[in-house]
């Protein structure tokens, strides 16, 4: 949610992209331009389209600064006119100049490239500003020379310390949603796939990792050591990534590894050793893996999100490293993207649930053929819970799968809904067809969209034409209007099986009517789900004395499982449960990842004392948190602050 004022202030931004937008070009639609109506993109591919970004770029990190170029590869598509200027967004650059690397300049900058004109746009603060480029009509490649600011949003440099208390440096890029262009001069839309190569320069002793193929060994030039890589298949430019720091690689299997720092790779390797296991479940059902290496790269805590799905290189948050396995389903999910994501793209931030909701239809299947049915339905209750308890709180619009995210940043598209009601609905079509039917229709959709980027709409036409029309008594009760384009969940939805919690269930209700004390409750072989499940079940009030209760039985305040403290600490703040004080200062300034940082700070934001305390770990933890998280969590803190009564 976003206040009434700052609503405004993004819609008039907004406007006024629009307008920069149409001066470049007259009234062509979403299509006619290429970008398949991406609102969220300057670019204008339906003129010239990049098809290849080459960058060269030095890591400096002190002055916190990627410095290089970028060289772009073009196409003109048929029809448009030949001196149509080629449109890139930028967000935090400094565009250094702009070359024809195919023409030598003359003078002094001879064997540089021609200088070419170009114009930077109006700034706007969500979609940062168009970089308009005046090319001659033989031209097929520009090169722009640039750095990155303290604005460039993808990107957090890092000082952290290794295991020996070595201070060591630590950069690492998030691209999705509209970042890449705060890293890189692109035309940054989901729609305008790229090969891409990179020249990485970094200081001796640091390693840099990518989501694509590297050239081993590297080469030393300057006491600089000089990395290659190269990704050969067309991707969104979301999913350009780039990390460097003190990182080694230990296999998995044949084709998977974890890279990690020093400190936690070990710990790693045995979190995450059924990865291979699960690449072939997923192959088995929904097709080749086509990506070669499959690793999975652990961030700093400070990492904004869970995981990112970047291709041959998931980034992966090490809160997930819980000792026992519990939170695999994460691997499972930014795997599943090696299919729904990156095979098959959103093409635009208002189908993400194209991407979201398949991915976590998959992930589940993925838990259910390693872990079996009962781990599998635990983890689809637990998110039809979370599911119902946002569509409490979000507005109609926002509960749409197909969502209206006109002037607003698509980070904030990034609700339960295209996750949970997507894997609803894919679940709904599951049980209409058939399983064998439904898998064979994905893996069929899979291999048809392969490397393309789609719309809603183009889901809708492959749905009708190959699995509606096998089955049409089936179809006649799918109501897609429902499903995809409007709020709340439709009639006949499936209610995922809970039977497996009742046992939890049991002891939540009878520990809440004080049939049972908490230490007569047998929780000993509770899995993380059933922790989950029995935090969530407690009654809405609860007074310190009952939860000193728990945590005397339990230990719950020491959990070092995330998940689990996350659930307990905002529980201890809903409750004033003072004890866990030092533990939620603890938690929310070692570990930055917003899905835990939201609902804590949320819940603090409750009461007046709760918003002075806020604000004061936000100021000692923002200079660890990434820049996606901080303006999270501002754009919380500006809310308005509760009243005293
Ligand atoms: N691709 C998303 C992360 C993302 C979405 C980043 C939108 C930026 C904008 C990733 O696959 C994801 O969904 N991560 C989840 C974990 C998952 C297990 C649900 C997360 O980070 O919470
Ligand atoms: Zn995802």
């Amino acid at each position: 949610m976003i206040s009434g004022r700052a609503l405004v202030w993004a819609w008039l931004a907004f406007a006024g992209a629009l307008l920069v937008v149409r001066a470049v070009g007259a009234s062509m639609s979403g299509d006619e331009e290429g970008h398949r109506g991406d609102i969220h993109s300057y670019a204008r591919p339906g003129l010239a389209r990049v098809t290849h970004v080459a960058l060269d770029l030095a890591v400096d990190f002190h002055a916190k600064v990627l410095k290089g170029s970028a060289t772009l590869t073009f196409e003109r598509p048929p029809g448009a006119p030949a001196d149509a200027p080629l449109v890139l967004d930028t967000k935090g650059l400094v565009i250094e100049g702009v070359t024809r690397p195919d023409l030598r300049g003359g003078g002094a900058a001879q064997g540089v490239g021609q200088p070419v004109p170009f114009e930077p746009g109006k700034n706007d603060p969500i979609l940062g500003a168009p970089l308009s480029i005046t090319l001659p009509a033989d031209a097929t490649s520009v090169r722009i020379a640039y750095h990155t600011t303290a604005d460039s949003t993808a990107l957090q440099w890092l000082t952290t310390r290794d295991s020996n208390g070595r201070l060591s440096p630590f950069l690492f890029t998030q691209s999705q949603a509209i970042h890449a262009r705060s890293w890189i001069p692109l035309q940054d839309s989901p729609a305008v796939r790229v090969t891409y190569e990179a020249t990485i320069r970094v200081p001796e002793l640091w390693t840099p990792v990518m989501s694509a193929e590297h050239d081993d060994p590297p080469g030393i030039v300057h006491r600089q050591t000089v990395y290659r890589f190269r990704m050969s298949h067309p991707i969104p430019p979301y999913l350009i990534a780039l990390a460097v720091g003190d990182l080694s690689r230990q296999e998995l299997g044949p084709r998977t590894g974890v890279v990690a720092g020093p400190g936690v790779i070990k710990a790693a390797a045995q979190e995450f050793a059924d990865t291979e296991t699960m690449v072939k479940a997923a192959e088995a059902r929904y097709g080749p893996y086509r990506w070669g290496r499959y690793n999975l790269l652990i961030l700093p805590p400070s990492f904004p999100f869970g995981g990112m799905e970047n291709p041959m290189l998931t980034f992966a948050t090490p809160t997930v490293i819980a000792g026992d396995k519990s939170l695999v389903s994460l691997v499972a999910h930014e795997l599943a993207h090696s299919w729904s994501g990156n095979l098959v793209t959103n093409a635009t931030w208002s189908d993400f649930w194209l991407n979201e909701g398949f991915t976590t239809y998959i992930e589940r299947r993925i838990i259910e053929d390693l872990y079996g049915t009962r781990r599998a339905a635990m983890e689809r209750v637990l998110g039809m819970r979370e599911l119902r308890d946002e569509l409490k709180s979000l507005p109609p619009r926002d509960q749409v799968l197909h969502v209206d995210l006109a002037g607003r940043d698509p980070d904030e598209g990034m609700t339960r809904i295209p996750y949970e009601k997507g894997a609803l609905f894919l679940t709904t079509l599951e049980q209409a067809f058939g399983r064998a039917r439904f898998d064979a229709f994905l893996r069929a959709y899979f291999d048809h969209f392969a490397f393309q980027s789609i719309t809603t709409k183009d889901f809708r036409a492959y749905l009708r034409a190959h699995l509606f029309t096998q089955d049409e008594a089936a179809a006649q009760h799918i109501d897609l209007d429902a499903w995809i384009e409007q709020p709340g969940l439709p009639e006949g939805y499936p209610e995922p099986d809970a039977s497996a919690f009742a046992p939890v269930d049991a002891a939540a209700s009878d520990w809440s009517a004080g049939r049972r004390t908490a230490a007569q409750l047998d929780a000993t072989a509770w899995s993380t789900q059933e922790w989950l499940r029995f935090l969530q079940s407690l009654p809405a009030t609860l007074d310190a004395g009952k939860m000193a209760e728990l945590d005397g039985s339990f230990h719950l305040t020491d959990r070092g499982n995330a998940e689990v403290a996350c659930q307990w600490l905002t529980l201890a703040v809903r409750h004033g449960y003072k004890a866990a004080d030092a533990r939620l200062d603890s938690f929310l300034t070692t570990i930055g990842r917003r899905k835990f940082l939201m609902p804590l700070y949320t819940e603090l934001l409750t009461t007046p004392a709760g918003g002075v305390k806020a604000r004061a770990l936000f100021a000692k933890a923002r200079p660890f948190y990434h820049p996606i998280a901080v303006e999270s969590v501002e754009k919380l803190l500006s809310k308005k602050p509760p009243q005293e009564p």
